[in-house]
């Protein structure tokens, strides 16, 4: 009863409250999505328009005759024969079988949306033992979606895995429309990303598409893992780029991307490292809110239904969260505004509770020493 005897300024308050909530829950994502949208350009650069040349031209046939000298396993009959919309590439570490296997049960177990081909292949480094090796070979006999490379797989070596799947794409899969690179962490809404890519299709190329890193320094620390010396990359910032945990490319902007990568150092990480090569091709990344970056999006049906990626997915909730979300109807759009509502507002509150978290642990180590 009190609620509808509320005067008309009171309204207002509950008015500017619910806008307020909603301008500082998504206003930021709109925005940046406003200011990132790649506009035509037109070079004069006359070194991008060099390499854009020189990709337009691009022969990767001599490269062919020679497979063996970049992979161990190259797979290089997979796209051939089919008409692909959208190849997903799963960075992958060679041991980890099981995951593979997951994955290609749950969120990579289809083969066209609406009559559009997808495709999933995995990419491995060369694993320490001959065991690994052997239950790789007999693995890919079987699935026919594992490319492995000469390098060995490790941590530092994941630019080199990153440039190997550009290479491999050039190279067996020139027919794929768009290119989606991400990793074995990852849980990817294949329907939902070939949905929009459709509408992207009238847009000329240069497609280069995710969740925006901007302003990201070189690690200069001596002792960690990736550290950049300066005489690899002396700049103080990276340019731009679309964070490695998931990024959609086209086939024009890998080709460009792949040519300018034999000036890259691939001392940077794999993100940076593309973001360079696209820099240098006069590619611009576009920022869209649906991909997580390396976050975990907290699970709500129908924000799953919508977002494109959420990382860090353990087992478990890959073949429940899966199963929900293929098996359940549509969401109507009432319902998918009110979960993306609450897996916004978890996300945050998870933020909080890992940041509170990592003080106590700090504090604990403080209180230790
Ligand atoms: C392939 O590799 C062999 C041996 O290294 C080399 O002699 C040959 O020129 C290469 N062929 C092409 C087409 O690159
Ligand atoms: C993929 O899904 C189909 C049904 O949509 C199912 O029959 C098949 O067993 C699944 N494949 C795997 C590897 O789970
Ligand atoms: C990266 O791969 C190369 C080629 O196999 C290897 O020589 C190097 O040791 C690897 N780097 C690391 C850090 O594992
Ligand atoms: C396999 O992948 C999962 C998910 O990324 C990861 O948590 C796990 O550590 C990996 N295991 C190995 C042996 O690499």
């Amino acid at each position: 009863m009190a609620f509808c005897r509320l005067r008309t300024h009171q309204w207002c308050f509950i008015l500017f409250n619910v806008v307020l909530f909603h301008i500082l829950l998504f206003g930021a994502d709109l925005v940046e999505e406003y200011f990132l949208q790649s506009l035509p350009a037109t070079y004069t650069d006359v070194k991008i328009l060099e390499l854009r040349e020189r990709a337009r031209k691009l022969d990767m046939v001599p490269f062919k005759s020679n497979v063996s000298k970049s992979y161990t396993i190259s797979s290089s009959e997979v796209c051939a024969d089919q008409e692909t919309f959208l190849l997903t590439i799963i960075a992958s570490s060679p041991g980890n079988r099981t995951r593979r296997d997951l994955i290609r049960q749950t969120w990579a177990n289809l083969t066209d949306i609406r009559g559009y081909g997808v495709l999933t292949v995995f990419a491995l480094g060369k694993p320490a033992s001959e065991a690994t090796q052997l239950e790789i070979t007999e693995e890919s006999q079987k699935h026919k979606d594992i490319i492995e490379g000469i390098f060995f797989d490790s941590p530092e070596n994941h630019t080199l895995k990153t440039l190997m799947a550009v290479q491999w794409t050039v190279t067996f899969c020139s027919n794929a429309r768009f290119i989606l690179k991400t990793n074995e962490e990852m849980f990817v809404n294949i329907p939902s990303l070939v949905e929009y890519l459709l509408i992207l299709r009238t847009h000329p190329e240069d497609i280069y598409i995710g969740k925006v890193v901007r302003q990201e320094t070189p690690d200069r620390e001596l002792e960690s893992q990736g550290f950049v010396p300066v005489s690899q990359y002396p700049e103080k910032y990276y340019p731009d780029y679309c964070s490695a945990a998931a990024f959609v490319i086209s086939q024009d902007a890998a080709r460009k991307v792949y040519v300018a990568s034999a000036e890259v150092p691939s001392a940077v990480p794999p993100g940076a490292f593309v973001g360079i090569c696209a820099q240098r091709a006069g590619i611009m990344p576009i920022h869209s809110s649906r991909f997580s970056g390396k976050k975990h999006i907290r699970y709500n049906r129908c924000c799953y239904k919508f977002i494109f990626t959420s990382s860090k997915m353990s087992d478990d909730q890959l073949v429940r969260e899966w199963k929900e979300i293929s098996e359940s109807k549509d969401c109507t759009l009432l319902e998918t505004y009110y979960g993306l509502v609450s897996c916004r507002v978890m996300t945050y509150l998870d933020k909080f509770k890992n940041l509170n978290m990592d003080t106590i642990k700090n504090e604990a180590l403080h209180f230790a020493d």
